[in-house]
């Protein structure tokens, strides 16, 4: 790994083994993008990789120069105004009414580590030598504004981090209107585009389609990521399959509103940009003042998608969650949600509980309903104190029972939102995001609180904090359940409406960031209305998050397939829920429930009460299955099998780090009439080692396992149909061991 400037040409070249970004200041002092890919040998200059043309009607920088154009320049940090006329990376406007700038090379500095960015969350390294630092200084000659734009490439992966840091330093004030934190100008358009987009039950589908000349986009206005769109894209080529080929991966380390957008110009330059959402974004500057982006992570991959995935994986299970649960095995929970809702008792809660802990279950959360009056959703959000009619010895009395019987207790909240039912909207209405003079949309019967407010973020942070301090909680699930609509802060400067959305996510960062530090044994799950705001800037905080309110197991095989685009398994809430199922009313066996929600932070959400006592001895070995493999299936590299967006089954596997010991699942959601043979390619394994398969006779070569193939029709090998295996919704685990 390394960074080299070379001085005659202003040329960096950062690389590792895989990898290598080449960019250089070209010369009107811009940054120009000249190479990113697999990794090239350095040399002197790279000069003639940067192609000029003469264009009619392009606006040239130099006099008498008709070469010398920006509209023809790949470069790094676009400007808008000064010749460029595809989408740039930056507005900055100025008191004049001019929004035309640019920034000149004015330095650089190279340094070992990585910074981390103030309030925001970020990649980090735990050792200088993990990683090296390029930062651009830049300075706008005519407002006097700063911009620092840094690069960091990792040693042990093919990753770059991006953003940028503004400051001003002229006297007069700017506002910066568009601020993205990646700019990469590629030299061909040749790519498709993978976006993960959906909506309520069905986030995370992965989609595909050809660039085409014009801007494709993914993106979220909302004031948190979404179900819609999630904040990555990938540009593969063509040929690049799931496994070989390709690829290159962004995804924004943020929660807010965001786009992530490829503007193709009409000679086939690919501009790929990922940033806070421009829309509604209005940032003002003082003299001496910063605005920081949040990071774009690059990942680029030879291995297809699935190679893209383990590097993203690894990443962000390993240097961007971060606290005492980074590394431990997740407790296998009971949740009251689609068990009881809000209709509970303490009593209730405590049999749920104790049937959970004799077949094995580790932790009971508590989901909504707990507090203020909470019965239904019309009420109480605001009001974090326990409803004394249903647990009459509050969270505290609770939390001690469930301890007693030897389980640890997690709590459920929503410290956003607001319902107009409370005592906080009735002591403090001006703490809503609402235009005061008109009428307020309501989402789920309820409001936004102002997190962009110090005070709000303050005063719900010490009613959280009184609850916690009281009662022995292991776990919080932060949920977030409606969009931001109306978006206004009351009794603030029309300065301050510009930046609402992006303060408050910086409200929601700063209160996860004081429940940690004051709490560093809790477990967070994020949430929002399930997967709306499945995003790296939440794993940050929460090392898991509840993955969809869909606990189907059939629709969650296409959730969780496409979520592992990005995200690791050991980030991916999954629990077994109760036939038929609440969201899609279809009944799928106990087995196959299990056999999808293993792939995660396992648990249950249903009341084992009400099961037969066969169930409850399923449920038993469930549970003893899934302690075992925990760990291989929260560390283990993924290899997703069969994609469950091209066809009727599903499969994928997870491999140990030492490539021993394997679990691969194969789904079925709908059986085939005189079903064609069927054989599992398996990936990832020692070809020339031999492998068992639990409960079949012999052992295999990892090539045969590879390259032939696991025969797993019916009637192979003399195995005579098993009727418990066949119709819909099936599935089958193998358990390989290296022998
Ligand atoms: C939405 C979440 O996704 C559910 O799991 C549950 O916590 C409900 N909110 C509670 O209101």
């Amino acid at each position: 790994m390394g960074i080299v400037f070379h001085e005659r040409t202003k040329e960096f070249h950062l690389y590792n083994q895989d990898i290598s970004y080449i960019l250089g200041i070209l010369e009107n002092g811009q940054p120009g993008q000249i190479y990113y890919g697999k990794r090239i040998h350095d040399s002197d200059s790279f000069q003639h990789l940067i192609e000029y043309g003469i264009k009619d009607m392009a606006p040239c920088a130099f006099e008498g120069n008709r070469m010398f154009s920006m509209e023809y320049l790949r470069q790094e940090y676009p400007s808008y105004g000064r010749g460029d006329m595809r989408y740039p990376a930056y507005e900055l406007h100025q008191a004049d009414g001019s929004r035309v700038s640019e920034f000149i090379y004015d330095g650089y500095s190279i340094f070992n580590g990585k910074k981390r960015l103030f309030g925001l969350p970020a990649v980090y390294v735990e050792a200088e030598d993990e990683a090296e630092t390029l930062e651009i200084f830049l300075k706008e000659n005519v407002t006097g504004t700063k911009l620092t734009l840094s690069y960091t490439i990792f040693r042990d992966f093919p990753v770059i981090c991006r953003n940028a840091l503004f400051r001003q330093e002229g006297k007069e004030p700017v506002v910066l209107k568009n601020a993205m934190s990646l700019c990469l100008d590629l030299p061909d358009a040749d790519y498709e585009m993978v976006t993960l987009t959906g909506a309520w039950a069905r986030e995370r589908y992965i989609k595909i389609h050809p660039l085409h000349e014009g801007v494709q986009a993914v993106y979220s206005m909302r004031g948190h990521s979404s179900h819609q769109f999630n904040p990555f894209f990938a540009l593969k080529r063509h040929e690049t399959t799931e496994h070989t080929g390709e690829i290159i991966g962004m995804s924004l380390i943020y929660s807010g509103n965001f786009i992530g957008q490829v503007n193709v110009d009409t000679f086939g330059v690919a501009r790929a940009m990922a940033g806070i959402h421009p829309e509604g974004f209005a940032w003002t500057l003082r003299k001496g003042e910063c605005f920081q982006t949040p990071e774009a992570v690059c990942v680029y991959s030879q291995d297809g998608l699935n190679g893209m995935s383990q590097v993203f994986h690894k990443l962000y299970r390993k240097r961007l969650a971060r606290g005492k649960w980074r590394d431990k095995v997740r407790p296998v929970v009971i949740n009251s949600w689609e068990a009881v809702f809000m209709d509970f008792t303490e009593n209730k809660i405590l049999e749920i509980a104790e049937t959970a802990k004799d077949l094995g279950v580790e932790m009971m959360v508590l989901d909504d309903g707990w507090f203020g009056k909470r019965d239904d959703d019309t009420s109480s959000l605001g009001d974090w104190y326990p409803n004394r009619d249903k647990l009459p010895g509050g969270i505290k009395g609770l939390a001690q029972k469930i301890e007693n019987l030897g389980m640890r207790f997690g709590l459920w909240i929503e410290p956003e939102m607001i319902s107009k039912d409370s005592d906080l909207y009735r002591k403090h209405p001006e703490w809503l995001i609402r235009v005061p003079y008109r009428q307020m949309c309501h989402g789920r019967n309820q409001y936004v609180l102002d997190f962009s407010k110090d005070e709000v973020v303050e005063g719900i942070g010490n009613m959280i904090i009184s609850v916690l301090k009281d009662a022995e909680v292991s776990y919080i699930k932060w949920d977030m359940n409606r969009s931001i609509s109306e978006a206004f802060s009351q009794n603030c400067e029309p300065e301050a409406q510009g930046k609402l959305f992006h303060k408050y996510v910086l409200g929601v960062y700063r209160l996860y960031e004081r429940l940690e530090t004051e709490f560093p044994d809790i477990l967070f799950e994020s949430c929002a209305s399930g997967g709306a705001r499945f995003d790296p800037g939440m794993l940050y905080y929460a090392p898991q998050c509840w993955t969809s309110d869909n606990t189907d197991a059939i629709e969650r095989i296409r959730i969780q397939y496409g979520t592992s685009v990005v995200y690791p398994l050991s980030s991916m809430g999954c629990h077994v829920s109760a036939v038929p199922n609440h969201q899609t009313f279809r009944n799928t066996p106990l087995k196959t429930r299990a056999d999808v929600a293993y792939f995660g932070c396992f648990g249950y959400e249903m009341d084992l009460n009400t099961l037969h006592e066969e169930e409850k001895r399923e449920i038993r070995e469930q549970i003893a299955f899934y302690k075992t493999y925990r760990s291989l299936i929260a560390e283990g590299k993924f290899y997703r099998l069969l994609s469950p967006f091209e066809g009727d089954e599903a499969a994928w596997m997870v491999v140990s780090e030492d490539n021993r010991v394997i679990l691969a699942a194969y789904y079925r959601m709908r059986q085939p009439s005189n079903a064609p043979y069927k054989r599992l390619r398996l990936k990832g394994l020692e070809a020339g080692a031999r492998y068992s398969i639990e409960g079949r006779e012999g052992s295999y070569y990892g090539d045969e396992l590879m390259y032939t193939g696991m025969v797993i029709s019916d009637y192979a090998c003399g195995i005579r149909p098993d009727p418990t295996r066949q119709g819909d919704y099936q599935s089958r685990l193998f358990i390989l061991k290296m022998l």
